[in-house]
Protein backbone atom coordinates (compact mmCIF):
# COMPACT_ATOMS: atom_id res chain seq x y z
CA UNK A 1 0.00 0.00 0.00
CA UNK A 2 0.91 3.46 -0.48
CA UNK A 3 0.43 5.73 2.43
CA UNK A 4 0.13 9.42 1.30
CA UNK A 5 -1.11 11.23 4.75
CA UNK A 6 1.66 10.82 7.71
CA UNK A 7 2.88 12.90 10.64
CA UNK A 8 6.23 10.94 10.75
CA UNK A 9 8.55 13.30 11.12
CA UNK A 10 9.26 14.01 14.54
CA UNK A 11 9.48 17.11 16.22
CA UNK A 12 7.86 19.43 13.59
CA UNK A 13 4.28 19.46 14.65
CA UNK A 14 1.77 17.14 16.83
CA UNK A 15 2.70 13.99 15.49
CA UNK A 16 5.32 12.32 15.62
CA UNK A 17 7.40 13.27 19.26
CA UNK A 18 11.15 11.82 18.75
CA UNK A 19 13.15 9.60 16.59
CA UNK A 20 12.25 6.33 18.34
CA UNK A 21 8.37 6.86 17.47
CA UNK A 22 9.45 7.71 13.99
CA UNK A 23 10.94 4.53 13.33
CA UNK A 24 8.34 2.30 15.23
CA UNK A 25 5.84 4.10 13.13
CA UNK A 26 7.25 3.26 10.26
CA UNK A 27 8.38 -0.66 11.38
CA UNK A 28 4.59 -0.51 11.46
CA UNK A 29 3.13 0.74 8.78
CA UNK A 30 5.84 -1.68 6.84
CA UNK A 31 4.48 -4.55 9.02
CA UNK A 32 1.31 -3.83 7.85
CA UNK A 33 1.40 -3.74 4.37
CA UNK A 34 3.01 -0.11 3.02
CA UNK A 35 5.53 -0.05 0.99
CA UNK A 36 5.48 3.24 0.81
CA UNK A 37 4.74 6.61 2.98
CA UNK A 38 4.32 10.34 2.63
CA UNK A 39 5.27 12.72 4.99
CA UNK A 40 3.19 15.32 5.26
CA UNK A 41 3.67 17.70 8.34
CA UNK A 42 1.02 20.62 9.04
CA UNK A 43 1.72 23.88 7.58
CA UNK A 44 -0.95 25.70 9.70
CA UNK A 45 -1.11 28.67 12.02
CA UNK A 46 0.02 26.43 15.34
CA UNK A 47 2.86 24.53 13.36
CA UNK A 48 5.53 26.17 10.76
CA UNK A 49 6.48 24.35 7.82
CA UNK A 50 10.07 23.77 7.24
CA UNK A 51 10.93 21.63 4.10
CA UNK A 52 14.60 22.02 4.70
CA UNK A 53 14.16 21.09 8.62
CA UNK A 54 11.57 18.04 7.38
CA UNK A 55 14.35 17.31 4.25
CA UNK A 56 17.09 17.01 6.66
CA UNK A 57 14.87 15.05 9.12
CA UNK A 58 13.62 12.49 6.51
CA UNK A 59 17.12 11.73 5.60
CA UNK A 60 17.85 10.80 8.96
CA UNK A 61 14.92 8.40 9.06
CA UNK A 62 15.92 7.05 5.63
CA UNK A 63 19.27 5.90 6.85
CA UNK A 64 17.62 4.11 9.59
CA UNK A 65 13.58 2.72 8.59
CA UNK A 66 14.70 -0.59 6.41
CA UNK A 67 13.07 -1.13 2.92
CA UNK A 68 9.79 1.26 3.58
CA UNK A 69 10.49 4.17 1.41
CA UNK A 70 9.73 7.96 2.18
CA UNK A 71 8.61 10.85 0.27
CA UNK A 72 7.71 14.33 0.81
CA UNK A 73 4.78 16.61 1.01
CA UNK A 74 2.70 18.76 3.53
CA UNK A 75 -0.71 18.69 5.04
CA UNK A 76 -1.74 21.81 3.61
CA UNK A 77 -3.76 24.08 5.75
CA UNK A 78 -6.12 26.11 3.86
CA UNK A 79 -5.30 29.75 4.98
CA UNK A 80 -5.12 32.74 2.96
CA UNK A 81 -1.34 33.08 3.66
CA UNK A 82 -0.52 29.51 3.18
CA UNK A 83 -2.62 29.71 -0.48
CA UNK A 84 -0.67 32.93 -1.30
CA UNK A 85 2.68 31.24 -0.79
CA UNK A 86 1.72 27.82 -2.61
CA UNK A 87 0.53 30.06 -5.66
CA UNK A 88 4.01 31.20 -6.01
CA UNK A 89 5.98 27.92 -4.76
CA UNK A 90 3.80 25.22 -5.13
CA UNK A 91 6.69 22.59 -5.52
CA UNK A 92 7.16 23.47 -1.59
CA UNK A 93 4.22 21.69 -0.57
CA UNK A 94 3.42 19.04 -3.17
CA UNK A 95 4.18 15.59 -2.78
CA UNK A 96 7.65 14.77 -4.34
CA UNK A 97 7.53 18.28 -5.82
CA UNK A 98 5.22 16.72 -8.32
CA UNK A 99 1.74 18.35 -8.69
CA UNK A 100 -0.21 16.63 -5.85
CA UNK A 101 -1.05 19.15 -3.06
CA UNK A 102 -2.96 17.72 0.04
CA UNK A 103 -5.79 20.55 1.46
CA UNK A 104 -6.89 20.45 4.67
CA UNK A 105 -9.80 22.79 5.59
CA UNK A 106 -10.37 24.85 8.75
CA UNK A 107 -12.68 23.19 10.83
CA UNK A 108 -15.69 25.29 11.91
CA UNK A 109 -15.75 27.58 8.66
CA UNK A 110 -16.47 27.39 4.84
CA UNK A 111 -13.37 29.46 2.85
CA UNK A 112 -15.85 31.70 0.75
CA UNK A 113 -13.58 31.71 -2.44
CA UNK A 114 -12.79 28.40 -2.02
CA UNK A 115 -13.88 27.42 -5.64
CA UNK A 116 -11.57 30.11 -7.26
CA UNK A 117 -8.73 28.82 -5.26
CA UNK A 118 -8.73 25.63 -6.46
CA UNK A 119 -9.43 26.89 -9.84
CA UNK A 120 -6.11 28.74 -9.74
CA UNK A 121 -4.55 25.77 -8.29
CA UNK A 122 -5.83 23.81 -11.35
CA UNK A 123 -4.61 26.13 -13.64
CA UNK A 124 -1.53 25.63 -12.67
CA UNK A 125 -1.72 22.10 -12.75
CA UNK A 126 -1.44 21.59 -8.68
CA UNK A 127 -4.30 18.85 -8.32
CA UNK A 128 -5.56 19.47 -4.73
CA UNK A 129 -6.50 16.12 -2.49
CA UNK A 130 -8.92 17.23 -0.04
CA UNK A 131 -7.94 15.43 2.95
CA UNK A 132 -10.33 13.70 5.52
CA UNK A 133 -13.93 16.02 4.57
CA UNK A 134 -15.37 13.03 6.35
CA UNK A 135 -13.94 14.51 9.70
CA UNK A 136 -15.26 17.66 8.85
CA UNK A 137 -18.88 18.15 9.50
CA UNK A 138 -18.38 22.05 7.52
CA UNK A 139 -17.80 20.02 4.68
CA UNK A 140 -20.24 17.12 5.92
CA UNK A 141 -23.68 19.81 5.68
CA UNK A 142 -22.38 21.32 2.56
CA UNK A 143 -22.00 18.30 0.34
CA UNK A 144 -23.40 19.94 -2.95
CA UNK A 145 -20.62 22.24 -2.65
CA UNK A 146 -18.20 19.37 -2.05
CA UNK A 147 -19.43 17.54 -4.94
CA UNK A 148 -18.95 20.37 -7.15
CA UNK A 149 -14.94 20.93 -5.84
CA UNK A 150 -14.60 16.80 -7.01
CA UNK A 151 -16.27 17.73 -10.38
CA UNK A 152 -13.87 20.26 -10.76
CA UNK A 153 -11.08 18.11 -10.41
CA UNK A 154 -10.32 18.03 -6.74
CA UNK A 155 -9.40 14.58 -5.36
CA UNK A 156 -10.61 13.17 -2.01
CA UNK A 157 -8.29 11.25 1.01
CA UNK A 158 -10.34 9.35 3.61
CA UNK A 159 -8.76 7.81 6.75
CA UNK A 160 -8.52 4.82 7.17
CA UNK A 161 -9.61 5.57 11.34
CA UNK A 162 -12.61 6.89 9.85
CA UNK A 163 -13.52 3.43 8.20
CA UNK A 164 -12.79 1.78 11.06
CA UNK A 165 -15.28 4.06 13.73
CA UNK A 166 -11.95 5.62 15.47
CA UNK A 167 -13.52 9.00 14.30
CA UNK A 168 -17.13 8.00 15.22
CA UNK A 169 -20.59 7.25 13.04
CA UNK A 170 -20.53 10.34 11.45
CA UNK A 171 -17.54 10.08 10.36
CA UNK A 172 -18.12 6.58 9.22
CA UNK A 173 -20.97 6.84 7.49
CA UNK A 174 -20.08 9.96 5.63
CA UNK A 175 -16.45 7.93 4.44
CA UNK A 176 -19.13 4.82 3.06
CA UNK A 177 -21.01 7.42 1.34
CA UNK A 178 -18.24 9.01 -0.07
CA UNK A 179 -16.95 5.44 -0.98
CA UNK A 180 -20.20 4.38 -2.64
CA UNK A 181 -20.49 7.50 -4.32
CA UNK A 182 -17.24 7.05 -6.37
CA UNK A 183 -15.83 9.62 -4.67
CA UNK A 184 -13.21 8.89 -3.00
CA UNK A 185 -9.42 8.22 -4.68
CA UNK A 186 -7.42 7.68 -2.02
CA UNK A 187 -7.26 6.20 2.09
CA UNK A 188 -4.39 7.07 3.68
CA UNK A 189 -3.26 6.57 7.30
CA UNK A 190 -3.01 10.62 8.60
CA UNK A 191 -1.09 8.49 11.36
CA UNK A 192 0.42 10.62 14.40
CA UNK A 193 1.80 7.96 16.64
CA UNK A 194 1.83 4.24 17.54
CA UNK A 195 -1.12 3.71 19.09
CA UNK A 196 -4.12 5.67 19.27
CA UNK A 197 -3.84 7.09 15.35
CA UNK A 198 -1.47 4.45 14.36
CA UNK A 199 -0.10 4.24 10.83
CA UNK A 200 -1.04 0.49 10.11
CA UNK A 201 -3.67 0.79 7.30
CA UNK A 202 -4.64 -3.06 7.12
CA UNK A 203 -8.20 -3.09 8.98
CA UNK A 204 -9.63 -0.56 6.58
CA UNK A 205 -7.70 -2.26 3.65
CA UNK A 206 -9.74 -5.69 4.66
CA UNK A 207 -13.05 -3.66 5.48
CA UNK A 208 -12.85 -1.82 1.84
CA UNK A 209 -11.89 -5.24 0.14
CA UNK A 210 -14.86 -7.14 2.09
CA UNK A 211 -17.76 -4.24 1.20
CA UNK A 212 -16.65 -2.52 -2.24
CA UNK A 213 -14.13 -5.20 -3.56
CA UNK A 214 -10.47 -5.81 -4.19
CA UNK A 215 -10.40 -3.85 -7.23
CA UNK A 216 -11.43 -0.76 -5.53
CA UNK A 217 -8.97 -1.55 -2.54
CA UNK A 218 -6.54 -1.86 -4.88
CA UNK A 219 -7.58 1.37 -6.43
CA UNK A 220 -7.60 3.40 -3.63
CA UNK A 221 -4.69 2.09 -1.13
CA UNK A 222 -2.38 1.50 -4.13
CA UNK A 223 -2.67 1.96 -7.70
CA UNK A 224 -3.57 5.82 -6.88
CA UNK A 225 -1.22 7.08 -4.59
CA UNK A 226 1.80 5.16 -6.65
CA UNK A 227 0.66 7.37 -9.54
CA UNK A 228 1.00 10.63 -6.60
CA UNK A 229 3.82 9.95 -5.50
CA UNK A 230 5.60 9.09 -9.27
CA UNK A 231 3.54 12.53 -10.56
CA UNK A 232 1.73 10.55 -12.80
CA UNK A 233 -2.35 11.14 -13.83
CA UNK A 234 -4.14 8.93 -12.23
CA UNK A 235 -5.19 5.36 -13.78
CA UNK A 236 -8.67 5.70 -15.22
CA UNK A 237 -9.05 8.71 -13.52
CA UNK A 238 -8.62 7.81 -9.96
CA UNK A 239 -11.94 6.56 -9.87
CA UNK A 240 -13.66 2.75 -8.47
CA UNK A 241 -17.10 1.60 -9.73
CA UNK A 242 -19.25 2.80 -7.24
CA UNK A 243 -20.52 -0.18 -5.20
CA UNK A 244 -24.32 1.34 -5.21
CA UNK A 245 -24.65 1.02 -9.44
CA UNK A 246 -23.34 -3.24 -9.03
CA UNK A 247 -26.44 -3.64 -7.14
CA UNK A 248 -28.85 -1.84 -9.15
CA UNK A 249 -27.23 -3.81 -12.35
CA UNK A 250 -27.91 -6.73 -10.39
CA UNK A 251 -31.63 -6.32 -9.61
CA UNK A 252 -32.38 -5.09 -13.33
FE1 LIG B 1 -2.83 15.19 8.80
Amino acid sequence: MIDIHSHIIYGVDDGSKDLETSLEMLRLAWEHGTTDIVATPHANGEFTYDPYLNKGRVEQLRAHCGEIQIHTGCDFHLSLENVEDAFQNPAKYTINGHQYLLVEFPDGTLIPNIDSVFEQFLRMRVIPIITHPERNWVIQSNRPKFDAWVELGALVQVTGGSLTGRFGKNAKKFAEDLLNDGLCHFIASDAHDTRDRHPKLRNAHDIVTQKWGEETAETLFTANGRAVIAGEPLPSNGRHQPARKKKRWFFF
